[in-house]
């Protein structure tokens, strides 16, 4: 175990106690803080093995996350020790994701650029690594420095890379990595790229950003049978967490975890577009009926995953709303191709009405995705599987040998609004990009 931690904190030159006190803000509570939350993922089942639990207990993430931002009324604001310091350090130790970078996104708009992942997805992942005492990790996605912290607790630092593209958050990540008593190797990168050495390779990787692509140096620095996670995702919101086993030389396989997870996507990758959508006209398009009963099959997430995977890019969706009482009356998914449908809320004897218009049929996609999950026993995450190989990304269902689909190009998914929440497409098509949760 490396890093001098300050869990009871350690007596400081000036007498006062270092790691008790943020600016003027005492900070003793800390450490019984940190119990309560290991105590709450240990029963819920988020953690389980001791070194990670010790880790969780004994690096102190206050230190990490000195001010965080919450959506208020709209409008970002900053919670800080100084402005809310009871709220701040009950916050902090509580099993949420905290934003603590705010950006410009890709469609405009201020949002988070960085944050602090959940503690329960974090301990998932670190559980998931399988680290071994001896074993080497690179994490993409350095951040506040604090998941780095953890694998320094647990490995030592000379063990332990970090890239972050913000050399600013690397630089803060540094700092307060130290004042912990953490010195792992740090660098501000492209993550795309993995460790900028390319000469360097690692037992294990875990990106902290999701991707739609896993990048070919990744695998190539991953030794033969080392492991790499990260967030695979269609687009900008469908998709989870997998475990690839790297061949060492840019190719692997491996399968999704169980469970879920929604990191921000790691800057570099291809957005979707944000205009060029088409009109609707139902007239223009083919009608019939659907046999598919649910208002929001994206709420199932492997049938939705799977769907999109025959979807063209840049697939958005949203209600149509009655001209009338401006209720949701239709389900749409349209795409920049000219591709659109929408599909009505109402059920008949038939079913439901869809209107299609190609080039592609997108409720169909939806449909076949459907009876291929449903003919399999509706598979959960663990079933599916990805196999990346020099040219092209595999998703397949229980084996490469079963049904099978190769992702398809990047951008395939504006993100779903969020579950009971409506809204109309205005542009917007309910995406939330930059989220990070649990
Ligand atoms: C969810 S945060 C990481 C949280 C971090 N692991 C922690 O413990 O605080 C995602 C991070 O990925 C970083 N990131 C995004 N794109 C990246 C890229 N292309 N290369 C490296 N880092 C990237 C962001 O700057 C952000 O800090």
């Amino acid at each position: 175990m490396a890093g001098i931690g300050h869990r009871r904190g350690h007596d400081s030159s000036d007498g006062s106690v270092a790691g008790e006190r943020t600016g003027n803000v005492a900070v003793t509570a800390w450490p019984d803080l940190a119990d309560a939350l290991v105590a709450e993922l240990v029963a819920s089942g988020k953690v389980s093995a001791p070194e990670w639990q010790a880790a969780m207990r004994e690096v102190p993430r206050h230190e990490f996350v000195p001010k965080f931002y919450e959506l208020r009324d709209r409008e970002w604001r900053e919670v800080t020790p100084e402005s809310e310091p009871v709220r701040w350090l009950e916050r902090v130790y509580t099993n949420k994701p905290l934003v603590t970078q705010l950006g410009e996104l890709h469609h405009g708009g201020i949002g988070p650029t960085s944050s602090s992942s959940a503690p329960s997805l974090m301990a998932r992942m670190l559980e998931a690594l399988d680290l071994h005492d001896t074993h080497t990790v690179l994490e993409i996605g350095t951040g506040t420095g604090y998941n780095a912290a953890l694998l320094a607790h647990r490995l030592g630092d000379e063990r332990v890379f970090s890239v972050d593209i913000d050399p600013n958050l690397v630089d803060a990540a540094r700092q307060r990595l130290r004042h912990a008593g953490y010195e792992p190797h740090l660098a501000a990168a492209d993550g795309a790229g993995g460790w900028p050495d390319d000469a360097v390779r690692f037992d294990r990787l875990i990106a902290t950003c999701a991707v739609n692509r896993v990048p070919p140096a990744w695998l190539r620095q991953t030794r033969a049978g080392g492991l790499v996670l990260v967030d695979l995702k269609v687009g900008t919101s469908a998709g989870n967490l997998v475990a690839l086993h790297s061949n060492g030389d840019g190719t692997g396989q491996g399968h999704f975890l169980d469970g879920h997870s929604a990191f921000m996507l790691m800057r570099g990758e291809t957005h979707p577009p944000i205009s060029g959508y088409p009109q609707r006209n139902r007239r223009q398009a083919h009608r019939r009926h659907t046999s598919v009963m649910e208002e929001r099959p994206w709420e199932s997430p492997v049938w939705w995953f799977l769907a999109c995977l025959s979807m063209p890019p840049g697939v958005r969706f949203g209600y149509t709303l009655h001209p009338v009482t401006e209720q949701p009356a239709a389900v749409s998914l349209s795409c920049p191709d000219g591709s659109w449908c929408e599909v009505s809320l109402e059920v008949t004897r038939d079913g439901r009405a869809v209107w299609e218009s190609g080039p592609s049929y997108l409720w169909s996609a939806v449909e076949q995705a459907r009876d291929i999950w449903t003919a399999h026993d509706q598979p959960e995450w663990s079933r599916l599987g990805l196999t990346v190989t020099a040219g092209e990304h595999l998703v397949w269902i229980d084996g490469p040998t079963g049904p099978r689909w190769v992702l398809p190009p990047s951008s395939s998914v504006v993100g779903a609004p969020p579950p009971g929440e409506c809204s109309a497409e205005r542009g917007d098509g309910g995406h939330h990009e930059q989220q990070e949760c649990e």
